[in-house]
């Protein structure tokens, strides 16, 4: 799911009057402290100007992500939504993500604890923010979907399961949780997957059943186009880039699970197409051919993070 033109328009406007080698050098510094600082609990944005370059660099790749995970989620879950409460908030990505998709919904909670975070979501949207840390703070407040984008993460090892049951007694419905698409992003959303099976939630999406997880790495990726601004800060120029992340999404009542969560980009060959599935008894290679008619159609547009 790509960003609204409108943001991407709000975005560049943030970073107008600044000079390219100053923007430059914000954007090093931030890479430097989420390569060092990040699992250890530490704030990773110090400053306004930090926050706005943060926004211009990630959020079309969270907000596409995000995106991406909630639109296979609600292809399985139908139950009404009013009220969203979104943990570790930042900018509002993932909120912007779910209005996006959900237009209805007008309830918006975001819960963040850095001030310069907060301040560049205020000039980017109208939600309503609370200042709040999810590794001190208790809040009474509940919302039918809670959710939180590449957060976890940030929190030392010992804050995640504690803040993990604080979102799921946040929820009302449905939780959906992204995370980064590395081999450490997928192991702590099997974690959060294991934790949640065993207090009783109900996986909706990606996963075809609530087994133990066999999979070593399961990712998916999300295709986001590259602005001027985004090439000059970050270098290259490559039109687009892969965004890899890993999710999953929790409902507090039983959901019929997905067949078979397509893994990786078809391999559509004259007369056949082969698919790489997660399926209810576990990894699969299936192929269909044109004897297989409808299921071959389906199979020859589908793609990787979708169901067949
Ligand atoms: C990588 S950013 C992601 C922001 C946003 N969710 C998105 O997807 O674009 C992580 C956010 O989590 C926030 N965060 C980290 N630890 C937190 C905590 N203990 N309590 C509340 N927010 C936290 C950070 O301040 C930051 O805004």
């Amino acid at each position: 799911m790509n960003l609204p033109l409108e943001y991407k328009d709000q975005l560049e406007f943030l970073l107008d009057g600044y000079s390219l080698k100053e923007l430059k050098s914000i954007a090093s510094l931030i890479m430097v402290n989420y390569k060092n600082g990040s699992g250890k609990g530490n704030d990773l944005i110090n400053s306004s100007l930090a926050s706005k370059v943060y926004a211009v660099y990630r959020l079309p790749a969270t907000f596409s992500a995000f995106g991406d995970a909630l639109e296979h989620t609600f292809e399985l879950y139908k139950e009404n939504i009013d009220s969203v409460i979104d943990v570790g908030a930042g900018s509002g990505s993932a909120s912007l993500a779910v209005h996006h998709l959900l237009p209805s919904v007008k309830n918006y909670t975001l819960l963040e604890r850095n001030k310069f975070m907060m301040e560049i979501g205020k000039t980017l949207h109208n939600f309503n923010y609370i200042n709040y840390d999810l590794s001190k703070d208790n809040l009474d407040i509940n919302g039918d979907l809670v959710i939180s984008s590449y957060v976890l993460n940030e929190l030392d090892q010992n804050s995640r399961i504690n803040a993990i049951n604080k979102m799921w007694n946040m929820t009302n419905k449905l939780m959906v949780i992204v995370e980064p698409g590395t081999p450490e992003g997928f192991q702590l959303i099997r974690e959060i997957r294991d934790y949640l099976i065993s207090i009783g939630g109900y996986i909706v999406s990606p996963c075809p059943h609530m087994n133990i997880c066999l999979n070593t790495w399961c990712h998916f990726s999300t295709r986001v186009s590259r602005s001027k601004l985004h090439k000059d800060i970050k270098g290259g120029d490559a039109p687009y880039e892969d965004e890899k992340y890993s999710y999953i999404a929790f409902s507090k009542s039983e959901v019929i699970p997905c067949k078979n969560r397509i893994l990786r980009h078809p391999q559509i060959n004259p007369g056949f197409v082969e698919l790489e599935v997660c399926t209810k008894d576990g990894f699969k290679k299936i192929k269909y051919s044109k004897k297989d008619k409808e299921l071959f159609k389906k199979a020859r547009k589908s793609d990787a993070g979708g169901q067949i």
